[in-house]
C-alpha cells in the first residue's frame, strides 16, 4: 500500500489516479485544508477504484502514529501535504514552518517507529532561486530561499539528506517540480485555487470564464526574447507519472543512493506571453489582459535540464503545451458547470 499525504490535492489526486492505474493500493491522508472530499469520488470515477481515505491533520503526531498503527502494510509514502502559497508564507511564516516541517517530521518519526523505508518528497525548483546558468541541472547550486515557503523546501531536503546518512535503511527521492499546470483529460480533477489565484494558469482560466475581469502580466521588460518571464511548465499528469516511476525505483531498490533528487520539468522554457497566446489559440478564447509592473520576488527565467531524470528514472514529459492548456480550460469549464 502507498500512503499519499495530501493525496486529495492538485498534484496528489493526479498521482493517486496514476498509482491506481498502475495497480497500487492507495491510502490518502488529507486534512482537506486545501482540497475537497469530492475529489475521492472523482478519482473513483476515473479509475473505477476507490482509494482509502483518512481525514487527518499530520501536524497531530498522535493521530499520525495511530494511522501507521492501523495500516501495517504501508510500503512507501509520497508526501505532498504542505501549505504552498508563497505570499501567505511571508505574512504567516510560523504556519508554514509548523505545517510543512512539523508534518514532515511526524511522518518521518512514524516511518521510523513502524519500519517504513521508502519516501518520495514534493520538492520544488524554488530551491534554485535565480540560477546563473540555464538550464538548471541537479548539480546547480541551491540559493537561499526567497520566502518561508521556499525555505521549508530547502529545510525539508536537508532533513531527508541528514536522516538518509544516519539511517541506511531509509530511502528517499525528492522530486523538484518545475511549474505544474493543466488537469486530467477527463476534466474531473484539476487545480482548485483558494480565493484569487496567484499562479498564472488558474488566473488565465478564471479570466477566460469571466470570474476575473483581467489578467495582469507582471512585466515585459525582462531580459528574455519577448520581455516576459520564462518558466518550465510541466503537465500535471506527466508529473504524476514521475511519482509512480520514483515509487517503483524505491520498491525495486534501483536507487543509486539513499537520498536522490531529480528535476521534473519539460526542459523547455516558455514565456508568460507565450502561455497567453497559446491559450487563446488552442482554446479559441480572447483573453483580457494588460501588462503591469513586475511582481516582487519573481525569478526572471528558469527551466530544467531533465536528462538525468530522463535517463536515470526513465521518465520524460510527453504532453504538449497545447494539450496541457486545453486540459486546463476543459477543467475550468467542467468545474464551473458542476458548481452551478
Ligand atoms: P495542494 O494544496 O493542492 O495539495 C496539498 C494537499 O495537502 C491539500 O489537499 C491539503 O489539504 C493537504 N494538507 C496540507 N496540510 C496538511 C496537513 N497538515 N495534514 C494533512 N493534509 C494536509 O498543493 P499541490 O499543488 O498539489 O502541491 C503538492 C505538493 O507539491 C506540496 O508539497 C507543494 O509544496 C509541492 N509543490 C507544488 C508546486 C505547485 O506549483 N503546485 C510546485 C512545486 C512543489
Ligand atoms: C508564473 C509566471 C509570473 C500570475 C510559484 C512559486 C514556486 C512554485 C510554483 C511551489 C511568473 C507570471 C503570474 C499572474 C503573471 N511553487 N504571472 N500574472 O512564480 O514561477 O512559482 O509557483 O513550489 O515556489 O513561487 O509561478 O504561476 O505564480 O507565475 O504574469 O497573474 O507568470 O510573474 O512569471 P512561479 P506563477
Amino acid at each position: 500500500m502507498i500512503l499519499t499525504t495530501g493525496g486529495a490535492g492538485y498534484i496528489g489526486s493526479h498521482t493517486v489516479v496514476e498509482l491506481l492505474n498502475a495497480n497500487f493500493e492507495v491510502l490518502i491522508v488529507d486534512d482537506l485544508s486545501n482540497s475537497k472530499k469530492e475529489v475521492i469520488d472523482r478519482i473513483e470515477q476515473i479509475t473505477g477504484k476507490r482509494p482509502i481515505f483518512q481525514q487527518i491533520d499530520l501536524k497531530d503526531k498522535q493521530k499520525t502514529f495511530e494511522l501507521f498503527q492501523k495500516y501495517k502494510n504501508i510500503e512507501a509514502i509520497i508526501h505532498f501535504a504542505a501549505s504552498k502559497a508563497v505570499g501567505e508564507s511571508v505574512e504567516n511564516p510560523l504556519k508554514y514552518y509548523e505545517n510543512n516541517i512539523g508534518s514532515l517530521l511526524n511522518v518521518m518519526l512514524a516511518m521510523k517507529e513502524f519500519g517504513v523505508a521508502n519516501f518520495v518528497f514534493s520538492s520544488s525548483c524554488t530551491v534554485y532561486g535565480q540560477p546563473e546558468k540555464l538550464p538548471v541541472t541537479e548539480q546547480t547550486e541551491k540559493k537561499p530561499a526567497e520566502s518561508p515557503y521556499g525555505n521549508t523546501k530547502m529545510i525539508s531536503e536537508d532533513i531527508l539528506k541528514d536522516y538518509a546518512v544516519a539511517n541506511k535503511n531509509f530511502k528517499a527521492i525528492a522530486l523538484r517540480y518545475f511549474n505544474p499546470i493543466g488537469a486530467h483529460p477527463s476534466g474531473l480533477i484539476g487545480e482548485l485555487p483558494n480565493g484569487v489565484p496567484t499562479n498564472l494558469v488558474p488566473y488565465v482560466t478564471q479570466t477566460a470564464c469571466g470570474l476575473r475581469s483581467k489578467l495582469s502580466i507582471f512585466g515585459n521588460d525582462y531580459n528574455t526574447p519577448d520581455g516576459s518571464c520564462i518558466r518550465d511548465y510541466i503537465n500535471v499528469v506527466d508529473l504524476a507519472e514521475a511519482h509512480v516511476v520514483a515509487i517503483k525505483r524505491l520498491l525495486e531498490c534501483k536507487n543509486k543512493s539513499n537520498f536522490e533528487f531529480f528535476n521534473i520539468g519539460t526542459g523547455e522554457g516558455v514565456s508568460v506571453l507565450e502561455i497567453v497566446n497559446t491559450f487563446e489559440k488552442v482554446n479559441k478564447q480572447k483573453l483580457n489582459y494588460e501588462i503591469v509592473s513586475r511582481r516582487a520576488g519573481d525569478i526572471e527565467k528558469i527551466w530544467a535540464e531533465t536528462s538525468y531524470a530522463n535517463t536515470e528514472l526513465g521518465w520524460k514529459a510527453k504532453k504538449s503545451l497545447n494539450e496541457t492548456l486545453i486540459s486546463a480550460w476543459n477543467w475550468e469549464q467542467n468545474y464551473r458547470a458542476i458548481q452551478k
